[in-house]
């Protein structure tokens, strides 16, 4: 076959010699515009893992680029006047302009011809190729030129970074964040070769243009960084090598994904790989990686279907598809470590301490979690725990265990919660006539007894036609206030957990079968008038909600009232408000079913002024020792609908009405929705709300491990994590936990003691190696 590489980047140049190494009769060309030993950037990380194909694929290479290594394990924070360090990270970075030179003349010695010097206008210049691959970086001109084909969707993204060199030797990977009069900018700097070292440094638009470093030329913003970092270049300077680009050299991160990777042109397959595919922000460093991997996997398909003209539409086809999970997987990442650069100035750096701050720079990505951390660092993860209890009010002697993040206490207002797993209110669509009974004693008792701080049952109602299903808790009358006495009682005096009271108002969710014989569908018989902000079904089928009246305000405000007291003499600890998951206060939250044209519709101010007043009405009658939380959907997941920012607007407005906490939830407003679901998937809502509007935070979602809840209370993604379904499958949810993260100190309920060290050494041998015995 005739192969001709567009580009001699990494991807252009590894593919080329794969490909003649394999099978030496193709002829393969590599075109690249620059001279061989000229190329632009710094050095690059790499991660063992390519490596190890690397070794796999040809040894040589891998041997050269390996001793050209500089390897380092340690992460260092320069922040605030501090330098915190912490070890066990293992990167390897080499200079790109080595690695080129590498490629280059492994690339020669294998039959390889390199063409230099040589600017490429387009494919048809290759009319011989079999192959052409399009290996010519972020701005390749041949996917521009078939755009309609390969669908490129390039995000640009807000911050500006430019890629520096300087001769100074960090023995660290370092992140120096410095805070000008106009914001921050933070330094990615790592060392890459005897001499020198990549100082990458970025800010945000914002912050870029108020410096005017749009105005400057690469001199004056070299200058510009050297002064602002001074202290810890110490002496050193600051080099550029992008003559190649304009004006003052900062760039944009593309974000590129595209439909399709290969077209037939007529007389070529042109296929694209590495940074003109697919690119990964250099916060988590892997572009390079990728381009190699992809490299790997074209020639890996070609030894395994066929080195011929023939077998070219399998091979690209399953390279496409093979690479694309890996790419969706690490992109997935970056687009989390990048997102943390981009919000650090305005969400973290002027709020968190040194420890937490590195803590949650350390988890950026959400790949890495507590437990992780531990493995690769234990005395500092040990340290930042003792930090973490001594700033909630623990202080454990030097040698007693240190609770872990998720087991110190927590106090707001006048409650303190023994650790911070929360039960959340699930609906169990089991009372008659709103009256909690023997069920619910049984349920909600057994679970206080597990270990969770807070128990929450589910939504309850303010009054029989604010209930979802004839089957839902309600509080408007006396049966239902002396249930629900022996039910706080029970858990006030049998178990160390404390109680709190989820009350709302289906809305245009009413009048439904219970789960189990149709969700959200509509009763046959035995219905009720619906309200809401305005008169939209929740599905086409469901009853039409009449759009409220200031009448129907007033009823439905009183019940919450009523409620609300009803609540107070029965002796929750705490009160949250449903406002979420489109319930009659989210749906005046929501634009999507907030049409109305009065003051309760349009701005963000009219849509919650409803929702609010029912806070104020219900803040004033709940002591004023015991805290209030508000449920909110955080993101409606569908076109046109509240987003993670107006969610923060409402999270302000209801801090300033006097809410303690904001329950992060989201969804279930439309039915159309389209939610993004995964590990942790709310937790970036919570994570916001708590950092940017300053309030405290519960984090839901698909938390359903130690290990999460720890990486999340540690980080300040959230002050305490709500556990729903774990909870339905094992009551001992925490106390389980706790046993399996090997913490000693989770109380069990004293009737239980005896199963307790038999719990814990099965969990020891279970996780011991299988002993195989001869028979
Ligand atoms: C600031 C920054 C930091 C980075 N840090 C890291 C890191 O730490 N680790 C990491 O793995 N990656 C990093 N990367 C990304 C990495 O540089 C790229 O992902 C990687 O180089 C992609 O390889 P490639 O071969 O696909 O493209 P490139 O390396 O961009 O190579 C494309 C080549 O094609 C040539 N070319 C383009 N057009 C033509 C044409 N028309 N005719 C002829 N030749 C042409 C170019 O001159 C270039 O040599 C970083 C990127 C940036 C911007
Ligand atoms: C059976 C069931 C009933 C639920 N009922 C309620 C409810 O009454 N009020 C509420 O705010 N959320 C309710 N939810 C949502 C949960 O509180 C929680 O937010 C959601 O299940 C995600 O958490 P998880 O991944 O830990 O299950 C319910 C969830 C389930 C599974």
């Amino acid at each position: 076959m005739r192969i001709v590489c567009i580009g001699g980047g990494p991807a252009g140049l590894y593919f080329a010699l794969l490909m003649k190494k394999q099978h030496p009769a193709h002829q393969v060309t590599v075109v690249e515009r620059n001279r061989p030993f000229d190329t632009f950037g710094w050095g690059v990380v790499f991660s063992d893992a390519t490596m190890q194909s690397m070794r796999q694929w040809d040894p040589q290479t891998a041997q050269a680029i390996e001793i050209a290594f500089n390897h380092w394990d340690d992460i260092e924070l320069v922040f605030k006047g501090r330098r915190i360090r912490t070890t066990g990270h293992g990167f390897v970075g080499i200079g790109r302009k080595k690695m080129l030179n590498i490629l280059q003349e492994r690339c020669i010695e294998l039959g390889v011809e390199l063409v230099f010097e040589r600017d490429v206008q387009g494919d048809e210049e290759f009319a011989d190729a079999d192959l052409v691959i399009s290996s010519d970086g972020v701005n390749s001109r041949i996917r521009a030129k078939y755009a309609d084909v390969f669908k490129p969707d390039m995000l640009m993204r807000p911050n500006r970074y430019i890629w520096l060199g300087t001769d100074k030797r960090f023995d660290a990977f370092t992140f120096d964040f410095r805070r000008t009069e106009h914001g921050w900018f933070q330094a990615h700097i790592y060392r890459f070769d005897d001499t020198t070292s990549t100082f990458i440094v970025e800010t945000t638009d914002e912050v870029f243009k108020a410096h005017g470093i749009d105005k400057m030329d690469q001199d004056q913003s070299v200058a510009f960084c050297e002064n602002l970092f001074a202290e810890t270049l110490d002496g050193h300077r600051l080099m550029t090598n992008a003559q190649h680009l304009r004006g003052s050299a900062w760039l944009n991160f593309g974000r590129l994904i595209c439909e399709k990777w290969s077209h037939f042109n007529g007389n070529s397959h042109v296929v694209l790989m590495g940074d003109s595919a697919h690119t990964a922000h250099f916060a988590i460093g892997s572009g390079t990686k990728l381009a190699i991997d992809d490299a790997i996997e074209l020639t890996r398909q070609f030894d395994l279907i066929g080195h011929d003209k023939a077998s070219i539409p399998a091979v690209l086809a399953a390279y496409e598809e093979i690479r694309r999970v890996d790419v969706a997987r690490i992109q997935n990442a970056a687009r989390n470590a990048m997102e943390w650069f981009e919000v650090v100035g305005t969400r973290y750096a002027d709020t968190l301490e040194p420890e937490q701050f590195m803590y949650s720079m350390l988890t950026r990505s959400q790949r890495i979690s507590h437990e992780n951390l531990r493995l690769r660092d234990r005395n500092w993860l040990e340290g930042y725990e003792r930090w973490f209890a001594a700033r909630a009010g623990v202080d454990p002697a030097p040698n007693d265990a240190v609770p872990s993040p998720m087991f110190t206490p927590f106090r707001i207002r006048g409650l303190t919660l023994k650790n911070r797993i929360v039960v959340s209110p699930m609906a169990m669509y089991s009372a008659t006539d709103g009256v909690p009974d023997d069920f619910h004693l049984v349920h909600l008792g057994s679970r206080a007894m597990g270990g969770a701080a807070l128990v929450f049952p589910e939504m309850t109602c303010v009054s029989p036609d604010a209930r979802i299903t004839p089957g839902c808790l309600g509080l408007w009358n006396d049966a239902q206030s002396a249930a629900f006495r022996r039910l706080v009682d029970f858990i006030h005096t049998q178990t160390p957990a404390k109680i709190g009271l989820q009350l709302g108002h289906a809305g245009r969710k009413g009048a439904t079968k219970v789960a189990w014989e149709g969700i959200d569908q509509p009763l046959e018989h035995g219905g009720w008038p619906l309200i809401s902000a305005s008169a939209l079904p929740y599905l086409k089928t469901s009853v039409v909600p009449r759009a409220m009246t200031r009448d129907d305000m007033d009823r439905v405000l009183a019940d919450f009232i009523a409620a609300t007291e009803r609540a107070r003499d029965i002796g929750f600890d705490m009160l949250e408000l449903h406002a979420a998951h489109g319930y009659l206060l989210s749906s005046f939250l929501s634009p999507l079913t907030n049409l109305r044209d009065d003051e309760y519709g349009g701005s963000h101010e009219n849509r919650a002024r409803f929702p609010l007043e029912v806070f104020r009405a219900v803040r004033a009658v709940w002591p004023q020792d015991r805290p209030m939380s508000v449920r909110l959907s955080a993101h409606d997941w569908y076109e046109g609908g509240n987003t993670p920012e107006d969610a923060a607007i409402f999270a302000q407005m209801f801090k300033d009405a006097g809410a303690d906490m904001i329950d992060c939830s989201s969804g279930q407003v439309v039915k159309e929705e389209q939610p993004v679901y995964g590990r942790l998937f709310q937790t970036p809502f919570s994570d916001k709300i708590r950092n940017e509007i300053q309030v405290p935070t519960i984090a839901v979602g698909a938390i359903s491990e130690a290990d999460h809840a720890n990486s999340i209370i540690a980080a300040g993604r959230a002050d305490l994590c709500a556990v729903a379904r774990p909870h339905l499958a094992d009551p001992f949810f925490v106390m389980h936990e706790a046993a399996r993260i090997g913490y000693a100190e989770q109380p069990w309920p004293k009737q239980y003691h005896s199963a307790r060290a038999q719990y814990v050494n099965n969990l020891a041998r279970a996780a011991a190696p299988a002993i195989v015995s001869k028979p």
